[in-house]
């Protein structure tokens, strides 16, 4: 049989995936696969092109804007070793760049596992004409490695595993979010041809609880401005407020596994967020400083801190090169315990490292259970359902 695109292509460099004009602009699906006009994270781009197509005017038109004026202004991109600033700049912006996080064979092992991966995805064939099936309630050509499996997480994968401790991370993580553990790992993906711009959104919101529990997490992490022997109430607004900004509820970091360009659909994000109560704009009122504003520079091998609460969102991909984040998520050590899911095998859990196995603690299964549904990816919510479901029955 002759090869095709999905046995052949790589994550990095030039690829004919994606860029298929038969998917309709702004079109998503429901839980099914029905063609909806909108739901969920398929919020519509109003300024999208009308069609997807590599070299159609309109697109060549929204190119060469991008072009000119695409990338966060003045973005600082760390060394590992810069403990201070990067955890300096984590708590004033709500994300940091940190470069050289993975070594070449390191990078070259994620790649393999993130291409690994999206061509079992993609290789589910699209229905009337698609070339794809795209993701329940996503805009088209985007894809998210956690919701896109049966178990919510991709921690049976053994490159997933992998992230969970690294000589380079390690440090940054204890330093920014002391007693930290892994509460899964996923990450997103932009195919070459995702014009629409996604909507800004928080991964995660503050609710505001836990105070008493947060401010003794902030007083034990080493900040000193809170008074020793008051309750978060007796605390005034702004010392309240800033117990909140300084223990966030959760983070991931996305690793670039390409360059991120100013064509390639980089994250965006918009600093100082991840302290606001206010919702972000919606996709018409959002000014040109927040389009612009995808974090174009940082390297292959890089990684994105993000406190969740930070508003970002994924940014049209108009090149022909795959752009692949894949992420691991952390909480603080006060997460509710019952908020875990057992994502991660047993046999897995034990080749970790014993910092690995120690933070992944509350993510694993027990030994001689799968995880439900770990190891089937599908775009659509009920194909997810039905088959999360049936590793349920079949092991209890
Ligand atoms: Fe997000």
């Amino acid at each position: 049989m002759a090869e095709t695109e999905l046995d052949s292509f790589r994550i990095v460099g030039d690829t004919t995936i994606g860029w298929d004009a038969n998917t309709p602009v702004n079109e998503t699906v429901d839980d099914d696969g029905n063609f909806v006009g909108s739901g969920g994270f398929g919020v519509h781009d109003p300024r999208a092109p009308s069609e997807r197509v590599y070299d159609h005017p309109e697109v060549q038109a929204l190119r060469e804007e991008y072009k000119k004026h695409n990338g966060f202004k003045g973005l600082e991109i760390c060394e590992p070793h810069e403990l201070d600033r990067i955890a300096k700049i984590f708590r004033r912006d709500g994300f940091v760049v940190v470069k050289d996080l993975l070594d070449e064979p390191t990078l070259a092992r994620f790649r393999e596992g993130c291409e690994e991966v999206l061509r079992q995805i993609l290789s589910i064939p699209g229905h009337q004409g698609r070339k794809y099936i795209t993701e329940t309630n996503r805009l088209p050509h985007r894809y998210s490695y956690g919701t896109a499996s049966a178990s919510r997480h991709m921690m049976h994968h053994p490159v997933w595993a992998e992230m969970t401790d690294l000589p380079t991370t390690t440090p940054i993580l204890s330093r920014i979010m002391p007693g930290y553990l892994v509460s899964g790992g996923g990450g997103d993906l932009a195919l070459p041809g995702a014009i629409e711009m996604q909507h800004l959104h928080s991964d995660g919101f503050d609710v505001g609880a836990n105070g008493d529990v947060r401010l003794k997490y902030a007083r034990e992490s080493g900040y000193k401005m809170f008074e020793e022997g008051k309750t978060f109430d007796e605390l005034d607004i702004r010392l309240q407020r800033l117990v909140l900004e300084l223990t966030p509820p959760s983070m991931t970091i996305n690793f670039a596994m390409t360059d991120l360009t100013w064509e390639n659909g980089p994250i965006r994000q918009i600093p100082g967020t991840h302290t606001t109560m206010q919702m972000p704009p919606k996709p018409a009122d959002e000014p040109d400083w927040m389009r612009w504003s995808a974090l174009a520079g940082a390297p292959a091998g890089s990684g994105v801190f993000r406190d969740h609460r930070a508003w970002h969102s994924g940014t049209p991909n108009l090149s022909r090169e795959i752009r692949c984040l894949p992420n691991l998520e952390f909480v603080p050590p006060w997460h509710n315990e019952q908020h875990y899911m057992k994502s991660m095998p047993h046999e897995i859990w034990k080749t970790l490292t014993p910092h690995g196995k120690e933070i992944c603690r509350f993510i694993k299964q027990e030994a001689g259970v799968w995880p439900f549904g770990a190891g089937v990816m599908h775009p659509l919510t009920n194909e997810r359902k039905a088959a999360n479901e049936a590793s349920r029955e079949e092991q209890y």
